[in-house]
């Protein structure tokens, strides 16, 4: 049964969001191009849309976004203040690019980076920090499922990256994307019942950190790993979970806007 709380705190006007992960696949040609055929399919403005693409095409996609309802997402962010870090890419410098939203922990940066959770607190720390949107990635492995681990995985997970987070500013908020690891590039997604059960579990943790008010006007939760056109509208509720983090069907623009499309008219 769910806890009270969740239910009684769900804000029922939450915009629904679709982001686009287009990891490592695309050189910043091909992501120009791929934004200039997103933007003739002239996507629902009801449904917030966020593009992260590469560091390196973040100011070719940021000009091209300008003006437009479509906003820019980085996939990564170093958490120090510039300085000695080699090859890493400060919050500052991406908000100079514009850069609104910015995934931290997501599983697979995880691994690559043998990032901890104590690392990717660090990245919301200095997102929020520097009027960023963090877009703060958990998940647990199928083993944790089949231990009937994964409510603490995540509930661990969240609370070590958002613990003693300062509440977001106005025009700032704090995401959440709940991607089991099994589901992610699987074509295997998870069933909305259990993305819903878990967006829950992530409510909750949300709750004990900011409390009712922060958590209706400035969180959302979203779901991802292996999202279609076909399967997005039986994962965004609007109450558990307010929206979507694509890969692969995020890539070929006529899959994203009929993702976005599948949203704003569920
Ligand atoms: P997928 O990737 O949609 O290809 O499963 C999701 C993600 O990694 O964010």
């Amino acid at each position: 049964m769910k806890p009270k709380t969740v239910a009684a705190e769900r804000a029922p006007s939450r915009r629904p969001i679709v982001v686009a992960n287009w990891k490592m696949y695309l050189t910043t040609a091909e992501a120009a191009d791929r934004v200039d055929q997103l933007l003739a399919e002239q996507v629902p403005k009801s449904v917030d849309v966020v593009i992260c693409p590469s560091a390196t095409a973040l100011a070719t996609v940021g000009k091209r976004l300008m003006s437009t309802s479509i906003q820019l997402g980085a996939q990564d962010v170093f958490w120090a203040a510039p300085g000695p870090h080699t090859g890493e890419v400060s919050a500052a410098d991406l908000r100079s690019l514009s850069v609104r939203f910015v995934l931290v922990g997501h599983s697979e940066h995880r691994a690559s980076a043998h990032e901890h959770n104590d690392i990717v607190h660090r990245k919301a720390v200095a997102a929020l920090g520097h009027g960023l949107t963090p877009i703060v990635c958990v998940g647990e492995s199928r083993e944790d499922r089949h231990q009937h681990r994964h409510h603490h995985v995540i509930a661990q997970q969240l609370d070590a990256a958002i613990r003693n987070l300062p509440p977001p500013h106005e025009q700032q908020e704090l995401l959440v994307a709940y991607e089991p690891l099994w589901a992610i590039g699987t074509g295997q997604p998870a069933t909305a019942a259990d993305a819903q059960e878990m967006a829950d579990v992530v409510q909750r943790s949300l709750l004990e950190v900011f409390g009712p008010d922060i958590v209706a006007r400035r969180t959302r939760v979203l779901y991802g790993g292996s999202v279609t056109p076909a399967n997005v509208g039986q994962f965004v509720d609007g109450q558990s979970v307010h929206g979507v983090l694509v890969g692969t069907a995020g890539r070929p623009a006529a899959s994203l806007a009929s993702i976005v499309r599948a949203v704003a008219g569920r």
